[in-house]
């Protein structure tokens, strides 16, 4: 039976140059073997032939660059119009009561950068609570459903090296309390990466080196997890998208979602104005009358320098990887046949030699290929843009400590700083260099806070305001820490 595998396989691989794949078949046991040969059969080699053929995308950025323009945006001194601001947290506010919001995750990445050992979702940021990632975005989730009345649903799009202690750590913790019909949790794809010539590679002599296919992954994933028939069955509407990496995101907020909607816009990105041309985000551009992001690796300098006549920088808008989704285009994008195209990067990936001896390459010697989700903009009607203040709404967590940015240190600042400007906001002062945390649970934004607080008061001491406190008065000594 294995002889007959053997020669299947090699029937697959020939044509393709990949019969190494099979190089340490007689050392294998009969399980390995199968396991190996499973895997084989999943992969698309046409496909890798053709993406080791072409270049990256097919896409030449830098003319995309050159005819870049602003996207169609709603800024913050729009939002400063308290009429329009209202009446888009009206219209929000409708959808959300009525049920029509869900939420996507994406935590499929590996977070090298991090050096967490550990899905990025599970890294403890709480500035005083040491609440994980994942906690963090529930809480909000919970806040924001609790204020109107309703129920978000959670999709946590994982990847195969982070779904099995996803689900553990999940389920070991009750979902952080959202119900069980609340929470699903789906895992997006892998694709294999190719040497310079064009090879696959073995992470074992039994198994072929694969890695999560990017966030991209995420569109076939739902579909194939029937995730998007549930959200379809569940009548949502609207799919507020966003990454695990940040935990000042602002879940489903009515305004977001009531811009979303009175434009039409069938995917609306939240963005920063960049502080530096070369800024390491996203830059959310217009070109030929379709609204696409230009990754910052991507853009040439030269048009990221781009300034107006006034000073400021052309290309301003920096996507925080904040979508809002119709769920119909979903469905529509699922269902074209053309797919999102793969991204390229050059990567040192960990493999067996010739010999079956293990290399830890320091040059990249291998191609990785991502799927950006972000990719399907310029399919997307009336697409938009809305601006946050960073301080309100971004600040992910990406490096480690010795960084200059980015790293668990900024993060839990940021949040310490939102905190006590929330806090001073409803008439409490907090002293200097003193550590504040809100869960969402207490207060999901300024407004709610202040209608938890009577009497202005100073904070000395480090305070947690947490979930089910009754804090009709700040006093420090009162409140858990
Ligand atoms: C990303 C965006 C960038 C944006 C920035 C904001 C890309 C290519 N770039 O950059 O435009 O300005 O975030 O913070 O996305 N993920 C998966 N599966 C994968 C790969 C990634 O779920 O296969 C998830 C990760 O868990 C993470 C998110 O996608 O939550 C972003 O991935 P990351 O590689 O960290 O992107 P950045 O380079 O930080």
């Amino acid at each position: 039976m294995n002889d007959d595998l053997k020669i299947e396989l090699d029937a697959i691989l020939a044509p393709f140059d990949q019969t190494h794949l099979l190089q340490f078949w007689h050392e294998l046991t009969v399980a390995e073997r199968l396991r190996l040969g499973a895997q084989i059969k999943e992969i698309d080699f046409d496909l890798l032939r053709s993406l080791h053929g072409s270049n990256q995308t097919g896409i030449d950025w830098g003319d995309l660059a050159s005819r870049a323009e602003v996207p169609p945006a709603i800024t913050l001194a729009d939002c400063a119009n308290r009429g329009s601001y209202q009446a888009a947290i009206e219209i929000g506010s409708e959808a959300l009561a009525a049920g029509k919001v869900a939420m996507i995750l994406v935590a499929g990445g590996q977070g090298s950068r991090l050096g967490f050992e550990h899905p990025k979702g599970l890294f403890p940021i709480g500035p005083i609570s040491n609440r994980t990632l994942y906690q963090m975005h529930i809480d909000q989730i919970l806040a924001r459903a609790k204020q109107f009345r309703t129920s978000i649903p959670l999709y946590v799009m994982s990847s195969p090296p982070t779904h099995a202690e996803t689900t553990q750590f999940l389920a070991d913790h009750q979902n952080f309390g959202l119900a069980k019909q609340d929470l699903k949790i789906f895992c997006q794809g892998t694709m294999p990466a190719i040497d310079r010539q064009g090879h696959l590679l073995l992470e074992h002599k039994h198994q072929i080196f694969v890695s999560p296919d990017g966030h991209g992954g995420m569109l076939a994933a739902l579909a194939k997890s029937g995730c998007l028939a549930d959200l379809q069955q569940r009548g949502i509407q609207h799919v507020f998208y966003g990454q695990v990496d940040n935990p000042l995101i602002q879940i489903c907020h009515p305004a977001l979602i009531g811009f979303h909607i009175q434009q039409q816009s069938e995917m609306t990105s939240q963005v920063v104005r960049k502080t530096d041309p070369l800024q390491k985000v996203g830059n959310v551009v217009c070109v030929d009358g379709q609204v696409r992001i230009i990754e910052y690796s991507d853009l040439p300098e030269p048009q990221a320098r781009l300034r107006t006549a006034d000073g400021a920088l052309k290309l301003w808008a920096g996507s925080i990887a904040v979508h809002v989704f119709d769920a119909d285009f979903l469905v529509r994008s699922h269902e074209r046949s053309e797919t999102l195209p793969f991204h390229r990067a050059n990567k040192c990936v960990p493999c067996l030699d010739r010999n079956g001896n293990p290399v830890r390459p320091s040059e990249p010697n291998a191609i990785k290929f991502e799927k950006f989700i972000f990719d399907l903009l310029p399919a997307a009607k009336n697409s938009i843009v809305s601006e946050v203040d960073p301080a309100d709404g971004f600040c992910a967590v990406k490096n480690s400590a010795p960084a200059q940015a980015e790293t668990p240190q900024h993060v839990r600042q940021a949040i310490v700083d939102l905190h006590t400007r929330w806090l001073n906001q409803a008439g409490v002062s907090v002293a200097p260099n003193i550590p504040v945390e809100i869960n969402p649970r207490f207060a999901v934004d300024a407004e709610q806070l202040a209608t938890r607080m009577i009497g202005a008061t100073t904070i000395e001491q480090p305070t947690y305001f947490d979930v089910d406190q009754v804090a009709p008065r700040p006093v420090a000594n009162s409140i858990s820490q």
